[in-house]
């Protein structure tokens, strides 16, 4: 082996290696510079980001562990994002994270990296940088919190917010009561409870070879989590030693591996955008349609909300996610390696399902076929996604009059007024959140139902929008419409009466308008306007250059991996 990447900065007499060393000298021993590894700890623990507070606790075991095993550990804060808690929405600024995660791997002198997160964009973004990198990697899920309760029933995070408020809504639960359900909601530290992005990526982290294999699901106040951390520093120092990196690690196999498990688990929708974008990242093909053809054949194994019934917490007790990967072990690639150097398979052979209420066993799934389809017609050219699972069953045929939304603020403005045009039969159209028109690609998809038929009953309609949906959000909604409005897609075009038909057996998205009429069509002047707001920073970067979501809404010029070498020295 040549030399290692720190030894280019630290070894040597001259008067530049002098610099490097004597600034790091705050408590580093003399023996920290004799070309052991230096390993960053990639750390997105923030007071801003509650779902990862804890990270700094899980840092200081991954720094045992590198110290342990030879190496020398450097806690490296990263931009770090709370999914609750920063606007306009945090996936604007998950390409943002990954690009300046991205670029403080590379300036500073390391050789490999622990990744931490948690929270729903810092481990797509942590990977996405990882991949582009390329130096060994391996992530640290910060792991759900704790299942809380209110008035003895268990709180499923996001998912019940959505539902106590629509019941609220309906009147049929005071607003005192939903107010005291608040502070039972979140338990302990970790990031959300349900099946939601944050717990589908950390589960797929793993999946996709990129933890210490048993690691993932671990609850964040768990004491296993931190013995995970110490091994895991260990563990790099041993892949920086193999040369072990993502683009070693992450083949098509393990991605189409995430795809069968993220079925089997009833994972987030927005684990397709998140996926798409890590493997363009690295030049792994990998495509919408690959979710339909690998995942939809899958048996939907795990009860978990915001489909089903349990949370994290039982998942883990029931045995994890390689008690679900044992049950789909035929249907993943065996070649596929995980960041020991040994393919995910091989550690399926001890698991066991300890609860098949909340892991069912092949033979008796909650579903026979889940996964995600991929929609596609006049609406939808490139493509737009729907989880089923989530879904009323009788809506996944269904053929209505369109009821439009230029925008969210629009749709806020009259979805409960009284004279409202709407019968449960309405196909509610929400247009202008995709990654440029938003901008950012909000988790707005799952759009409320009108206050007048939420009285009558009606608990669900046909939605579709060219945004996400929270994770942790259900019903028959059609997202990430592909191209979006605010990019030319016809999505733009459709106006209120206009008749729409999903076909989800047939996978056709399409509104029943002749092609050269809806050709003819200008898109409204009221969307016109709010795309044509000045912009600045980050946001105009963002919007000039970001792709569309069935390419995994990554920025144009950072997909395709750049690797570690750094352009110039220091002078
Ligand atoms: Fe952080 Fe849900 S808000 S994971």
């Amino acid at each position: 082996m040549g030399t290692s990447r720190s030894a280019e900065w630290y070894a040597g007499t001259g008067r530049n290696a002098f610099i490097h060393r004597a600034w790091m000298r705050r408590g580093l021993p003399s023996h920290a510079f004799d070309g052991r590894p230096h390993i960053a700890i990639a750390n997105t623990a923030s007071d801003l980001t509650p779902c990862n507070l804890h990270l700094d606790e899980v840092a200081e075991h991954v720094k045992r562990g590198v110290w342990e095993a030879g190496g020398v550990p450097l806690n490296l804060p990263v931009v770090s994002l709370g999914e609750t808690q920063v606007r306009p929405t945090a996936m604007l600024w998950r390409n943002m994270a990954a690009m300046a995660t991205e670029e403080l791997l590379r300036a500073n002198p390391i050789d490999g990296v622990v990744l931490l997160g948690g929270c729903d964009k810092t481990i797509p973004a942590l990977l996405m940088a990882a991949a582009s990198v390329d130096l060994p990697a391996v992530v640290v899920p910060g792991g759900p919190m704790l299942t809380g309760h209110f008035r003895g029933v268990p709180l499923g995070c996001g998912t019940d917010v959505w539902k106590l408020s629509e019941e609220v809504r309906a009147g049929t639960l005071t607003e005192p009561e939903f107010l005291r359900s608040e502070s039972s909601m979140i338990r302990s530290k970790g990031h959300c409870n349900t099946m939601g992005t944050a717990s589908t990526m950390g589960l797929l982290a793993e999946v996709l070879g990129m933890t210490l294999p048993g690691v993932a699901g671990t609850p964040a106040a768990d004491s296993r989590l931190l013995e995970a951390a110490h091994a895991t520093g260990s563990l790099a120092v041993e892949m920086v030693a193999a040369d072990r990196r993502p683009s070693t690690v992450l083949s098509r196999g393990s991605f189409l591996n995430a795809v069968v498990a993220l079925a089997a688990l009833g994972g987030s929708t927005n684990a397709v955008v998140h996926l798409l974008a890590i493997a363009g990242r690295l030049g792994v093909e990998l495509t919408q349609d690959d979710f339909d053809r690998t995942g939809s054949g899958v048996p939907l194994l795990v009860d978990l909300l915001p489909a089903g019934r349990f949370l994290m917490d039982d998942l883990y007790r029931a045995g994890g996610l390689h008690a679900v990967l044992r049950e789909v072990r035929d249907l993943l690639d065996p070649q596929a390696i995980t960041v020991t150097g040994r393919p995910l398979v091989d550690y399926l052979d001890q698991a066991r399902i300890h609860d098949p209420e909340v892991i069912r066993p092949r033979e008796t799934p909650l579903l026979e076929e889940a996964g995600i389809a991929v929609l596609r017609g006049n609406l939808a050219p490139d493509g737009a996604v729907i989880k089923p699972a989530a879904a009323s069953p009788e809506l996944l045929r269904h053929r209505g009059p369109a009821v439009v939304f230029d925008s969210v603020e629009d749709l806020h403005a009259r979805l409960d007024d009284p004279d409202l045009d709407v019968t449960p039969d309405s196909v509610l159209v929400l247009r202008g959140c995709g990654p440029k028109g938003y901008p950012g690609m909000p988790e707005v998809a799952n759009m409320p139902l009108p206050a007048k038929l939420l009285a009558q009953g009606v608990r669900d309609m046909v939605r579709i929008c060219d945004g996400r949906m929270s994770g942790t959000a259900y019903g028959t909604v059609v997202l990430h419409v592909a191209p979006e409005a605010a990019a030319g897609g016809p999505l733009g075009l459709v106006r209120t009466g206009d008749i729409v038909v999903l076909d989800v057996e047939n996978r056709r998205l399409d509104v029943e308008v002749p092609d050269e009429e809806l050709a003819a069509r200008e898109p409204s002047p009221a969307m016109v306007r709010a795309f044509a707001a000045p912009r600045r920073g980050w946001e105009r970067l963002y919007v000039e250059t970001v792709g569309q979501a069935d390419t995994g809404a990554d920025l144009d010029f950072l997909t395709g991996s750049s690797g570690h070498r750094v352009s110039r020295d220091s002078h």
